[in-house]
């Protein structure tokens, strides 16, 4: 049996899939909120087997359609290579730990399209569904039904980030792989994709160790990629020890180079940190800023298997400034005492100087609690973050902004999230003014089961 406690509760997995569901409303829906929330994460199809990391749960997405103040639901799982392989056998075949004797013998050392249950994109008129570890997976945004893997025309040799940036004013997107080649090295290669989805180009960043990376950032001008000091080791795993260890000593090292590429990449180190997420970054002058929710600690162990202090695991919103005349340190500077991850912004400010981000907040890693309970917004103008508290029997997911209009003004709209009740075992779509987050939803519309706890989301407005 297993006792993950990423298997109950709000991350209970969803083993159901529903079609067309017209949601109660609870409050009103803005008319001109029209378009599709979508939502993925980790909801395995059969019981795991072994020690179940969610990060290789099997990815199901969810997709709240808003029309004229109603509400369907659909959901469905990314039929990946894995997915169909355990629905034939009727039980988990893959472990998720990384350890190879969690898999059944019948599927041991074989190499699959993935779980893709991190991210999804809209981009090049394809939805994609992402997890760094393989290529994308297209998906029919209407139906959810899986299309299938997308090497993008066979340029992209392996995998992905479930982090690419999109430049709001081009349409061109920026991506990497880590470990482009497959093999656990410093190697990280960026790729550029024009506004249709075609990848014109790509540059190899070679980093000082094999990290970790999840998210990077990109400015008009500049991509900044942080290598953590997450190591990852197949070597260390062999030998008995974490594959996925906390390094303190190599600090944070981060490249920096021009769009362009026509400049050598320039490195800066700073202190041990731990960062999944960017909120966004912009240029200023010859300086080069970041907005990242990192930890002092990891949540991972110390290459030796010892663990860390997790009280240090707290994320908090930091400003990185990196000065493209004077490689070498950083300046790092905490811009809130409010625990925050899964930070986004208003996407047509990417890459661009921003006032808004949102988070979840209150709860999850160096707290008490697994999950968080609070949505934020954070004014860079006023230095100032104000919270919803959506209860103790709440768990929120990552806060998804919608503008208003298309040329409304920056942060002027709707955040968009999934609030599980504990207490109803079922979880609503909780819509809130952008502008007054902290007073609460002004509409939900309810489910009567629940939406696992998972990753990330998008909006995509119907044109
Ligand atoms: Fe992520």
């Amino acid at each position: 049996m297993n006792d993950s406690p990423y298997l109950c509760r709000g991350f209970e997995p969803l083993r159901t899939e529903y079609s067309d569901l017209e949601l109660s409303i609870e409050g009103e829906i803005p008319r001109e909120l029209n378009g599709t929330y979508y939502r993925i994460g980790p909801s395995p199809q059969f019981p795991p087997r072994g020690n179940y990391n969610p990060l290789q749960g099997d990815g199901m997405m969810h997709a709240f359609n808003l029309r004229d103040g109603r509400v369907l639901y659909r959901n469905r799982w990314v039929r990946t290579e894995q997915w169909k392989l355990e629905h034939e056998a009727g039980r988990a075949l893959f472990g998720t730990s990384g350890i190879p004797a969690d898999s059944d013998p019948s599927v041991a050392g074989m190499r699959t399209n993935g779980v893709a249950n991190t991210n999804l994109v809209w981009h090049g008129g394809k939805m994609l569904a992402l997890e760094e570890g393989h290529a994308p997976i297209e998906i029919d945004p209407e139906s959810l039904e899986t299309i299938g893997a997308w090497n993008f025309a066979n340029r992209l040799p392996r995998n992905m980030t479930a982090h690419p940036k999109i430049d709001p004013r081009t349409g061109e997107m920026i991506f990497f792989a880590n470990f482009p080649s497959g093999r656990i090295n410093g190697d990280v290669e960026l790729y550029f994709a024009n506004a249709s989805g075609k990848i014109t180009r790509s540059q190899i960043i070679h980093g000082p160790f094999a990290a970790l990376i999840h998210d990077f950032a990109i400015t008009e001008d500049f991509i900044v990629v942080f290598f953590c000091p997450v190591t990852v080791s197949i070597k260390r795993a062999i030998a008995g020890g974490p594959p996925i260890a906390w390094e303190p000593d190599y600090g944070t090292q981060v490249a920096v180079l021009r769009r362009d590429c026509e400049d050598e990449v320039r490195w800066f180190s700073g202190a041990a940190s731990m960062a999944w997420h960017s909120m966004n970054a912009f240029d200023q002058g010859d300086r080069i800023v970041v907005d990242v929710c990192p930890q002092q600690t990891a949540v991972f162990p110390r290459a030796d298997g010892s663990a860390n202090d997790a009280r240090r695991t707290a994320q908090f919103l930091a400003r990185w400034t990196f000065n493209w005349g004077r490689p070498g340190a950083f300046y790092a500077e905490r811009l809130s005492e409010s625990i925050c991850e899964y930070p986004r912004i208003d996407e047509r400010y990417l890459s661009r100087p921003y006032r808004y981000g949102f988070v979840a907040s209150m709860g999850g890693p160096g707290t008490q609690d697994i999950f968080h309970r609070g949505i934020g917004r954070f004014d860079h103008e006023r230095r100032e973050m104000k919270v919803y508290a959506a209860g103790s029997n709440c768990a929120v997911a990552e806060p998804v902004f919608a503008a208003q209009t298309l040329d409304a003004l920056e942060g002027e709209g709707y955040v968009l999230t999934n609030i599980f009740d504990e207490a109803r075992g079922a979880s609503d779509l909780a819509i809130f003014e952008a502008e007054k987050v902290e007073q609460g939803p002004i509409a939900r519309a309810h489910l009567e089961h629940r939406v696992p706890v998972g990753f990330h989301g998008i909006w995509r407005p119907r044109s």
